[in-house]
């Protein structure tokens, strides 16, 4: 989704922002701009396409003059991806400019009054009328002018505008949309995305809805939504530049996919204390437990796919109802929940509108909201009763795999806790499972190690037109995440089944060289896997499958196998993904992909 940048201080702007742009990349877009002010004119520079041609078109900034500017990399919501209506867009005499992330519900409306008032546009975007309606307004005064169009405005924003009798200021608003100030000695930044100024400053504010900051070299003041004056000081982020970078690796999905024992055992460790799961920022009595009569799980994509995989896991260990449902039909089914549901908002960037708007849906309706976030003081962190968050660090790769991991890391800590809290679990059951789960990042490393096994595969098997995922229970939610990293970063039509449902439609689209990769970790349910697979390949199919290392002989039905180690039942979905990861990153290199910035996705969907 779009990024912004914006900078004001001593150095030359242009070359900053453009350094913060590649920053946001991953994010997903598909053209870019920037506009500086230098002496009392605002120069916009605009391309389609990479950056890279942003770059080229200035020289790498070197042609801008200016000590502030702002930048914006602009995925397509209202008009088709071109020059004209990437942003940042100028208001018709020039004096405004405008980069946004977000939608203007009431754009029309705004746009025909301005065209009826002799206003001109250019573009097919909502933003532009921000740039005009700010010119229509403007009385010489900055801040009033911006107050009024903020007041005129519906719908969501993050907001960074120039105006040229101004050179010294960047005004920033919020609504809805991500944006943080970056604090730094004599120059200060503005960013949808931390990512993009650390490089220059770990200090960071936050900005919350509804309010506005002005932002020079050195001053920022910031505004409430009633515009009063308010102190915030910055945060220190502790990310080294390594957690932004690629640091070595081909690509972030990669790096991240290596990451991945780091950052479960990151979730885990300040949670156990002396043998017991600590979740102190949840904080449940167990009388509130208790009163907990059904969970309701949303999330969108691989959020919504651990929301699957804790289904079984909240069921078989606390024998508890549980929904999980994919954010967006959630917000609009008038969700059967009350204030005895605990709902649980799964999202690595906290930001995904749907998500967002399910939180809003279940608060409304009084259930108890829990969100499992990565990005610290997010948006649905924010509207959460509580919140626990994985320290997978910045995730960059639109793909996301130490994110999912460290997501289900916290369904099993959270699992675990309750169950013993509601005694449903005994105390050596207990052990267990807090032993088995700080042995995970080990295992985790030992699947990884095994890393070539699984690029040989991919090798052999790239040009796949189709490949089918199966499995039972907990596999067939694991399954489901296979088939999705198939989809987005390897281009190659994938799908999930309940191995069970294959007979009642699916396996007529089995034929001969049919790829179908099954995954079967539960002991209980081999042999009707086993089975599962012996129907398929007697239609033809070649059956890679995913399975506990074991010393006895697996009957050789399947063509491949990859063996992940054996660990307790409910924690095996952190293994049996690593392969289906790595399985789609080698197919993607193998066929070009590009893999970091998948077409038409964007790592963060901040709309609907
Ligand atoms: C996963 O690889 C996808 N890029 C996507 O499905 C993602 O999980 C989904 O958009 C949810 O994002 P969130 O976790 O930031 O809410």
């Amino acid at each position: 989704m779009c990024g912004i940048v914006g900078y004001v201080g001593y150095d030359k702007a242009a070359p900053l922002l453009l350094k913060g742009l590649e920053k946001l990349e991953y994010r997903g877009y598909d053209s870019a701009g920037i506009a500086v002010c230098n002496e009392n004119a605002i120069q916009v520079t605009k391309s389609k396409g990479r950056l890279k041609i942003l770059s080229d078109l200035t020289k790498e900034g070197q042609t801008l003059p200016g000590n502030i500017g702002i930048g914006h990399t602009r995925w397509a919501t209202h008009g088709v991806p071109s020059v004209i209506n990437a942003h940042p867009h100028l208001s018709e005499l020039k004096k405004f400019a405008v980069v946004h992330n977000g939608i203007i519900e009431n754009y029309i409306p705004i746009k025909e009054k301005l065209l009826k008032a002799g206003k001109k546009f250019v573009s097919d975007t909502d933003t532009e009328v921000i740039a005009q309606l700010a010119e229509f307004y403007y009385d010489g005064n900055f801040f009033e002018t911006i107050k009024k169009v903020l007041s005129t405005l519906e719908g969501s924003y993050a907001l960074a505008i120039l105006c040229d009798d101004y050179p010294d200021e960047i005004i920033v608003a919020k609504k809805n949309n991500p944006l943080i100030i970056g604090v730094g000695v004599n120059e200060n930044f503005v960013s949808s995305d931390i990512t993009a100024v650390v490089s220059r400053t770990k200090n960071i504010i936050r900005l919350n809805d509804g309010e506005l900051a002005v932002i020079k070299a050195n001053d920022i003041k910031i505004y409430d939504s009633n515009y009063n004056e308010i102190k915030r000081d910055p945060f220190v982020v502790d990310w080294d530049i390594c957690t932004s970078e690629k640091c070595g690796y081909d690509h972030f999905m990669l790096k991240e996919i290596m990451e991945q024992p780091l950052a479960v055992k990151n979730t885990i460790g300040p949670r156990i204390q002396n043998g017991k799961i600590v979740l102190d920022d949840i904080n449940f009595t167990k009388e509130e437990l208790n009163n907990i009569n059904k969970i309701s799980i949303v999330g969108c994509g691989s959020a919504y796919h651990v929301g699957c995989v804790a289904k079984y896991i909240f069921e078989s260990l606390l024998r508890n109802p549980t929904e999980v449902e994919i954010s967006s039909e959630f917000r609009y089914k008038n969700p059967l929940i009350d204030k005895n549901t605990l709902v649980i908002a799964i999202s690595q960037s906290g930001e995904t509108a749907d998500t967002l708007a399910a939180v809003k849906e279940a608060k409304k309706l009084g259930a108890k909201v829990l969100s499992i976030v990565n990005v610290v003081g997010s948006s649905i962190a924010a509207e959460s009763d509580s919140v626990l968050y994985t320290w997978a660090g910045p995730e960059i790769s639109v793909a996301t795999t130490k994110a999912y991991s460290t997501q289900l890391t916290i369904i099993y800590l959270l699992a675990i806790y309750m169950a013993e809290k509601l005694s449903k679990i005994t105390a050596s059951e207990y052990e267990f499972y807090i032993s088995e789960i700080q042995n995970l990042p080990v295992q985790i490393e030992k699947v990884l190690s095994h890393k070539d096994v699984v690029k040989d595969l991919a090798q052999k098997f790239y040009n796949a037109k189709n490949v089918f995922f199966i499995g039972r229970n907990i596999d067939y939610a694991v399954a489901l995440e296979g088939a999705l990293k198939a989809k987005e970063i390897s281009y190659i039509h994938s799908e999930a089944y309940a191995a069970g449902e294959l007979k009642h439609g699916p396996i007529s689209l089995i034929e001969d060289g049919s790829l179908v990769v099954t995954l079967a970790t539960k002991e209980d349910l081999f042999e009707k896997m086993i089975s599962n697979i012996r129907e398929v390949k007697a239609r033809g199919a070649v059956v890679i499958l995913i399975t506990n290392e074991r010393p006895e002989d697996i009957n050789e039905v399947s063509d491949f196998n990859i063996f992940i180690p054996k660990v307790c039942e409910i924690m095996r979905p952190s293994l049996a993904v690593v392969p289906l990861q790595i399985f789609s990153y080698y197919i993607a290199l193998l066929k070009d992909c590009d893999i970091d910035k998948p077409r038409n996705l964007a790592k963060s969907v901040t709309v609907e």
